[in-house]
């Protein structure tokens, strides 16, 4: 079984192994088609495996957030500089995998303000700037959801909920584990149709039996986060299993 970053923290996990990262270099502009490409190519790996559908992933200081966040992005090309610039790659990202595997397969999860590997959009005129610009030229696209990572109380989340105008997805970050409590309060705001759940979930596989019974619930095992295996994935016990 491969080793989980946590296993060979620093190091990037491959199939030959842990190995050390490439240090970073900004991508040319003529590289970003191929780039473009890989993302069209993966969405439609993922749907030929029979999967309903995928999530582009443009939060949490992977690729795509590192286009929107303005300490990360130092290009000078048209994708770099002004919000609209910054948010003009993922635009092009989700709406190429939109059109090649169908919009209503397709969701997008951003985290705006989400300090995480290396992010700090600090500056909420600029936030509001980039992720309104973002979501305003992929809200026609019909796609089947915005994921929004970030404070559902808060009033970027609002406004993005609003022009986005389809199904909203709130979950507000690692600092507060979701609850019942916390779900029924952000579907109560009116700006967010469902709630993303992780830890809960992952440690109870009948989540939605234990939340209805007011049952108790397993506590999840962070050291089996990030694992290269089933362990602390599928191994939870059902309260049918008797626990
Ligand atoms: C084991 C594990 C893996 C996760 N992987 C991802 C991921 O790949 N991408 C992502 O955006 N969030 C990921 N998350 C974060 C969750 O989507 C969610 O934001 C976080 O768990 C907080 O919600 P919670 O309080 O319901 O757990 C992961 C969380 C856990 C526990």
């Amino acid at each position: 079984m491969a080793p989980s970053p946590i296993q060979a923290p620093g190091k990037m996990i491959t199939a030959q192994g842990p190995v050390d990262h490439d240090v970073p270099r900004e991508i040319a502009t003529d590289e970003l088609p191929s780039v473009l490409d890989e993302y069209v190519q993966a969405a439609r790996n993922a749907v030929e495996a029979g999967l309903d559908g995928v999530e582009v992933h443009a939060a949490n200081g992977y690729l795509l957030h590192q286009f929107l966040s303005p300490n990360s992005n130092e290009r000078s090309d048209e994708y770099g500089g002004s919000p609209q610039r910054r948010a003009r790659f993922v635009v092009e990202v989700v709406s190429a995998v939109a059109q090649a595997i169908g919009a209503e397969r397709v969701g997008v999860r951003i985290s705006p303000g989400h300090q995480l590997n290396g992010i700090a959009e600090v500056d909420e005129g600029d936030m509001a700037s980039t992720y309104g610009s973002l979501v305003d030229q992929i809200a026609g696209l019909k796609l089947a959801y915005l994921s929004i990572l970030a404070d559902p109380s808060g009033q970027l989340f609002a406004d993005l909920s609003q022009r986005f105008s389809g199904s909203v997805i709130a979950n507000d970050g690692f600092s507060e584990v979701t609850s019942l409590m916390s779900v029924e309060q952000t579907l109560s705001s009116g700006h967010a149709d469902a709630v993303a759940v992780g830890r809960p979930y992952l440690a109870n596989p009948d989540l939605e039996v234990r939340w209805a019974q007011g049952a108790e619930l397993n506590e999840p095992n962070m050291d089996t986060f990030y694992g290269g295996g089933a362990e602390g994935y599928t191994d939870y016990p059902t309260l049918a299993e008797g626990a």
